[in-house]
């Protein structure tokens, strides 16, 4: 890979030490990936911000980094494993609150936005069409790549934050024309709609490229989406198929940029979508946690859930996770107000799969096919899929 005199000084540690460790790992990953040069990035996204995740290997990473890092372009951070100012109502010790904050202050002092949510471009931290970005978060790479029409390919934790020190990342897979074409078609021939059934969607075209061995899906019959459908379409395509990019005919900006698949051809229909959200409630399930926001909730969403809690009470654990920017904007709508007199929670930073809840519920209801994913897989939930409405109706029932 070709560097510039720049590039090269950082890599020879004349910028610092992060900027030499984050040039190593940004070069190894050019060498591996058989990038031609680095490319400026205009957003940074940073995943693994749980201290359960991070553990204190990954907290010694970050204060080395911190020692005399800082970040050269807009970087935000995935959730937390907990609400940073209402922890302690949501049942969360100590001692991992204090080492939680360890990981954020040691973000903060790289300069780095500490918003904690896995939708940055509801916050802020939002790109154009074409520009470049080194995101982490599949969920958020998949909407970025898809509905917006930016370039990322999916970071892990350590590159993220390399590309953030840095301003760039190398030039590879999803940044290039060549990678970016649709590989197998689907027909959905029925009518879809909400979060939820958006997320089952997911799930059934996740599995098929699994199967297939693909990755980026084109998708016909679609008329309408939601920024909601979408994002729950992303989180969910992202978890079971491993999807960062897809194309949805007369919805997504480039549907129409590359040829559309023609050799394989799936359709999927009533039958088949009802198959798929059957697998995604468990048998004999007893519910006592319900759980809104994966990805965070938009300030649309938590207008709709306070529109439908209004003057209602909640009898079981009832969680809404978000940024906490928009939690604020929920504040002053009076939304925040009418969701907590019914009883139910706001769980800004955080979410129902980073938090470190494992063994205290026994089965979630959620609205989200990742959150079904993750509920059984990392907290040993049962779970169960609905329609918000659904879910508030289990919640107050
Ligand atoms: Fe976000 Fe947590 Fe879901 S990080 S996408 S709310 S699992």
């Amino acid at each position: 890979m070709k560097l510039t005199q720049e590039e090269q000084d950082m890599l020879e540690g004349k910028f610092g030490k992060a900027a030499k460790k984050s040039m190593e790992i940004l070069a190894t990953l050019g060498e591996i990936f058989d990038a031609e040069c680095m490319i400026d990035v205009v957003g940074v996204q940073i995943a693994g911000v749980s201290y359960a995740n991070l553990g204190e290997a990954g907290l010694e990473f970050l204060s080395e980094m911190a020692e005399d890092g800082k970040v050269r372009v807009l970087t935000t951070l995935n959730p937390a494993g907990m609400d940073r100012e209402n922890w302690q109502a949501l049942g969360i010790d100590k001692e991992f609150a204090k080492n939680q904050n360890r990981a954020i202050d040691a973000f903060a002092k790289m300069a780095i936005i500490t918003t904690c949510s896995c939708t940055p471009y509801l916050i802020g931290n939002t790109p154009h069409f074409g520009q470049h970005l080194a995101w982490a978060e599949s969920s958020a790479v998949c909407y970025a790549n898809s509905v917006i029409g930016a370039r990322t390919n999916r970071e892990g934790g350590p590159s993220a934050l390399a590309s953030a020190i840095i301003g760039k990342t190398p030039k590879y897979g999803y940044h290039l024309d060549k990678n970016r074409h649709g590989e197998v078609l689907f027909e959905v021939n029925a009518p879809v709609k909400g979060t939820d059934e958006f997320g089952v969607l997911g799930k059934i075209i996740g599995d098929k490229l699994v199967e297939l061995e693909k990755k980026i899906p084109y998708i016909t019959g679609i008329s309408r989406a939601t920024v909601e459908e979408l994002k729950s379409f992303c989180a969910s395509v992202a978890t079971y198929g491993g999807t960062a990019l897809f194309h949805m005919e007369g919805i997504t900006p480039e549907y129409n940029r590359y040829p559309k698949p023609s050799d394989i051809i799936v359709d999927i229909n009533q039958e088949t979508l009802k198959k798929t959200r059957d697998e995604l409630i468990d048998d004999d399930i007893e519910i006592d946690f319900v759980s809104i926001g994966c990805p965070h909730a938009s300030i649309h969403e938590i207008a709709k859930i306070a529109n439908l809690l209004n003057g209602k009470k909640v009898k079981k654990e009832f969680w809404i996770t978000t940024a906490r920017p928009t939690k604020r904007i929920a504040d002053e709508a009076g939304y925040s107000k009418i969701i907590e007199d019914a009883g139910a929670k706001f769980a800004a930073d955080t979410c129902c799969v980073v938090a470190p809840i494992k063994g205290r519920f026994k089965g979630i209801m959620v609205d989200s096919a990742k959150a079904c994913y993750y509920g059984r897989a990392k907290n040993k939930f049962k779970v169960k899929i609905g329609s918000i409405e659904e879910c508030i109706e289990e919640a107050t029932g």
